[in-house]
Parts: structure tokens; C-alpha cells; sequence
């Protein structure tokens, strides 16, 4: 999906699909857990999400937020500029998020309440999640939350198959699995967090398949 000789209608229709699979694979659940337990009864946040994609975990929050009285401030940064077009044709015009083309990296020193991501930490080299890391824990302020797959063998096989039943897009189907098999378990996560340095991360398990690392101070 990331081939930038993509028509912009296919990528648009991957993006959402892509959506799709996050609402039937229950992956907006984990995010908000996080944050209604790293808000503590705060009434305001900002959050800055890395790889937004189709912007649907941020309209989630949105709604969320919103439901709960608390006043969300909401920024999407994705490094495809196609992103970027597909999120804002999803999003009404009154939701409280602001969607940027470009590299998180150069976000350093907007300090954020809380980063976030979801599907994004398996498509880094090991190299850029550690950088990742390091920005999260000098960038968060209250905390950062990493949604991502755990590899299984169940997940690799099962997924090809709900894919197709669900007729989702080839690239969604192609790439989900790639994902599956690129992505982390427990262990190499404690690994790549002690070479980044960070300490007091919580790695946690979501039904289904989903491996998800935070931090709140
Ligand atoms: C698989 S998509 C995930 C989209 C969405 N978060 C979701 O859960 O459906 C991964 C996205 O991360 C973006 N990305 C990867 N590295 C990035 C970086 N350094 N800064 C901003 N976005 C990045 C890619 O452009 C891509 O849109």
C-alpha cells in the first residue's frame, strides 16, 4: 500500500478496508483504554497520532472524548500524502483534528500529552522504532501507546481467510499477512525497549492478536 505508483482511488479504497479490519479485529478498544486510564479524570488532552492513515482510530477518539465531556485536541501526522486526502474526505468538518503531511521526527519540541500509533511499529526498521521510542518518552508528556499485531501462527493463517470471506482489498489481504509476520512478541519487545532505553513500559496482550507497549507517568 505504500507503493507511490498507487492510484490515489486504490489507495483510498485500501485505506478504507484497512478501517474496516480495525473495527472488526476490535482495535480501536485498546487505545482507549490506555487513554481513559492515563487521563485520570482530566478534562482536556493533546494527542498527536503517527500514521493515521484513513484518521479512523482519531475519529474514534473524537467521538470518545466527546461522548465523555473531555476536550480533545487531535493531530494526525502520516508520511503519505495520500493519507492525508483520504482522512479528511472521512472526517465531518467539526471533529477536532487537524491532519499534517510529513515525518513525526519533525514534530521534536510541540510536546504532546500522549503519542500514539496503531500498525505502524512493524513497519519501522528496528533502527526506527528505537528512535520512535526515544521520541515518545521525551516527546509525552502523560504517556504514549503503541497498538500493534502480535505475530502468531494462528493470526498469519487466519487472516488470509476472513480477508477474503469479508472480500476486503488484495492489498489488505496481502499486506495484513506480511504484517502478521513482521510484527513483535513480548519478549522482542522487552528487548528493542531495554536498547532504547526505556524503562516502566507496560506490554500487554488484547483479544485478538493485537500486542500493544505504554507508557504513563
Ligand atoms: C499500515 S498504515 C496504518 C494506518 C492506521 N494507523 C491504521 O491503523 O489503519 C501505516 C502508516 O504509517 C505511516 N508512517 C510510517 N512511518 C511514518 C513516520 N515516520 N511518520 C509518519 N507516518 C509514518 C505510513 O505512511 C502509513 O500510512
Amino acid at each position: 500500500m505504500d507503493d507511490p505508483s498507487l492510484p490515489e482511488d486504490i489507495y483510498r479504497e485500501v485505506l478504507a478496508d484497512l478501517s474496516k479490519v480495525n473495527r472488526v479485529t476490535l482495535a480501536y478498544r485498546p487505545t482507549l483504554k490506555f487513554l481513559e486510564n492515563a487521563l485520570a479524570g482530566r478534562k482536556s488532552f493533546k494527542l498527536l497520532d503517527v500514521g493515521f492513515g484513513q484518521g479512523d482510530m482519531l475519529r474514534e477518539i473524537a467521538d470518545w472524548a466527546e461522548a465523555r465531556g473531555i476536550k480533545a485536541t487531535l493531530v494526525g501526522v502520516d508520511l503519505n500524502p495520500r493519507s492525508e486526502a483520504a482522512a479528511r474526505l472521512a472526517t465531518p468538518a467539526a471533529m477536532p483534528i487537524t491532519y499534517r503531511t510529513g515525518d513525526y521526527a519533525d514534530l521534536i519540541g510541540d510536546r504532546w500529552d500522549f503519542v500514539i500509533s496503531s500498525l505502524v511499529a512493524h513497519h519501522m526498521t528496528r533502527e526506527e522504532l528505537v528512535l520512535f521510542l526515544r521520541f515518545m518518552e521525551s516527546e509525552a508528556k502523560i504517556g504514549w501507546f503503541i497498538n500493534d499485531l502480535h505475530r502468531h501462527g494462528l493470526s498469519y493463517l487466519g487472516y488470509p481467510v476472513l480477508a477474503k470471506l469479508a472480500r476486503w482489498h488484495e492489498i489488505v489481504r496481502q499486506d495484513g499477512q506480511t504484517s502478521i509476520a513482521r510484527s513483535y512478541r513480548a519478549e522482542e519487545w522487552q528487548a528493542i525497549l531495554a536498547e532504547a532505553g526505556v524503562t516502566g513500559a507496560c506490554i500487554e496482550r488484547f483479544f485478538p492478536f493485537r500486542l500493544c507497549v505504554s507508557q504513563t507517568r
